[in-house]
């Protein structure tokens, strides 16, 4: 009786232990990788947000030349690299995920792109607006308020 009632205890805190960890392996899934350095925030705030502010800020009155059109390319090209890198490393947690990065952020930035590169000025507001679309569809499931 009472081996069998310690035996129990112990399965129960293996279960108990295992869930925990198993449930910090998630948490660290979102926030970082499985073994490279960069923390999710940090590409958020170092990569993402200096490229989105630099495309909204370049799409509020129509680009002056072919400079201002090079540059809204870059951003919207780390963009849509930024949609594979958040795939990698074992980062992606579900499907919220995956949709967010691979389908809204990439899908829109690359029409984003091919509208610089004709240089539609009004296709490119609308293709941004999809495109930001994704921060809002990640964050909703995986951003801490
Ligand atoms: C596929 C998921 C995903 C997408 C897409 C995404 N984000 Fe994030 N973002 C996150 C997660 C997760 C965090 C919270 C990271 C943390 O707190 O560890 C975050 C945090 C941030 C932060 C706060 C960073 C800090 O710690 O200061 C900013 C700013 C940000 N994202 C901007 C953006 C913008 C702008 C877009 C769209 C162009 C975007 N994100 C798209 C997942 C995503």
């Amino acid at each position: 009786m009472q081996t069998s009632l310690l035996k129990k205890n112990h399965l129960l805190i293996t279960i108990a232990v295992m869930i925990a960890a198993g449930a910090s392996v998630a948490t660290a899934q979102i926030k970082k990788g499985k073994s490279r350095a960069v923390q999710t925030s940090q590409w958020m705030r170092g990569v993402i947000k200096p490229h989105c502010d630099g495309l909204k800020k370049g799409l509020e009155s129509p680009p002056a030349d072919d400079k201002a059109w090079e540059q809204l390319a870059v951003h919207a090209a780390v963009l849509n690299e930024s949609s594979y890198l958040l795939m990698d490393d074992g980062r992606c947690p579900d499907g919220v995920w995956a949709n967010a990065a691979t389908k809204t952020l990439r899908n829109g930035s690359s029409e984003l792109l091919a509208a610089i590169e004709r240089k539609d000025a009004s296709e490119a507001k609308a293709a941004f607006g999809r495109t930001t679309a994704a921060c809002k569809e990640c964050h909703e499931k995986h951003k801490e308020k």
